[in-house]
């Protein structure tokens, strides 16, 4: 089983050993640790050489992002091929906030792109009240991924999976008001999903409202098994083969 996204900053947790130790008892065998800032890329390089089960991607999310962006593109230039580095994220598009940049956003998620198109990594994406941008700007590169954190609708779910990407899929999924996302889960082939958990947000149900952990991976497939009625065991299998197939690990 494969947390494919999830941000175990010092900033979040005091005890990251411990939290490590607990992610391996629950059978979690691997994370993917995203960056978003320099400050956690940094971290993220880090991790990386200290934990075996640690993966990394380093990128810039859209509400981080300073003005330093030459700076920023040519250090994840020079760092998107180290060691244990298996894609470019958290990156894309976020135009939850009125004070947002859009087109700041656009120029750093574009280059990114141009990036990760160029040393063949596929990307992680972040996608907020902005689907059909970020739909439209990935159609022109060739790269594949994951849409973190799917809120779109099936249709949309469909489109970009035509496009070569995979739909995360975390706690969301145990929420009450879950209908939306239970519909995309119930329509597309386990094949094209993958598990996160966006550690430490979105904990999923009964932990809400505490800090959540890539130990908690199996309750969210456990409730993907329970939505298309599917086994535990065949939702692990084909989430972590679907992992396999996008990050060279
Ligand atoms: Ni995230």
């Amino acid at each position: 089983m494969i947390d494919t996204h999830c941000h175990i900053y010092q900033e979040y947790y005091d005890d990251i050993p411990k939290v490590i130790n607990e992610i391996k008892n629950a059978g979690v065998e691997k994370i993917i640790v995203n960056g978003c800032d320099m400050k956690s890329n940094l971290e993220v390089l880090k991790l990386v050489k200290e934990y075996d089960c640690v993966y990394g991607a380093i990128g810039f999310h859209p509400t981080e992002l300073d003005d330093n962006i030459d700076n920023n593109l040519s250090w994840l230039n020079d760092h998107i091929n180290d060691n244990k580095i298996v894609a470019l994220g958290e990156i894309g598009l976020d135009y939850h906030y009125d004070s947002t940049d859009k087109n700041k956003q656009i120029i750093y998620f574009k280059k990114q792109l141009e990036i990760a198109s160029k040393n063949k990594k596929p990307v992680i994406v972040h996608t907020r009240d902005a689907i059909q941008d970020t739909y439209d700007i990935l159609s022109c590169y060739d790269v594949s991924g994951s849409i973190h954190a799917f809120s779109g609708s099936k249709e949309m779910a469909r489109e970009f999976i035509k496009l070569g990407f995979y739909i995360g899929i975390g706690g969301v999924s145990t929420y009450k008001n879950a209908k939306n996302i239970i519909s995309v889960i119930e329509d597309i082939s386990l094949a094209y999903i993958l598990l996160e958990t966006d550690s430490p947000y979105l904990t999923p149900v009964p932990y809400r409202g505490q800090t959540n952990s890539p130990a908690y991976l199996p309750i969210i497939a456990k409730k993907i098994g329970d939505i298309k009625n599917v086994s535990y065991a065949d939702v692990i299998r084909v989430t972590t083969d679907n992992a396999f197939s996008l990050f060279d690990f």
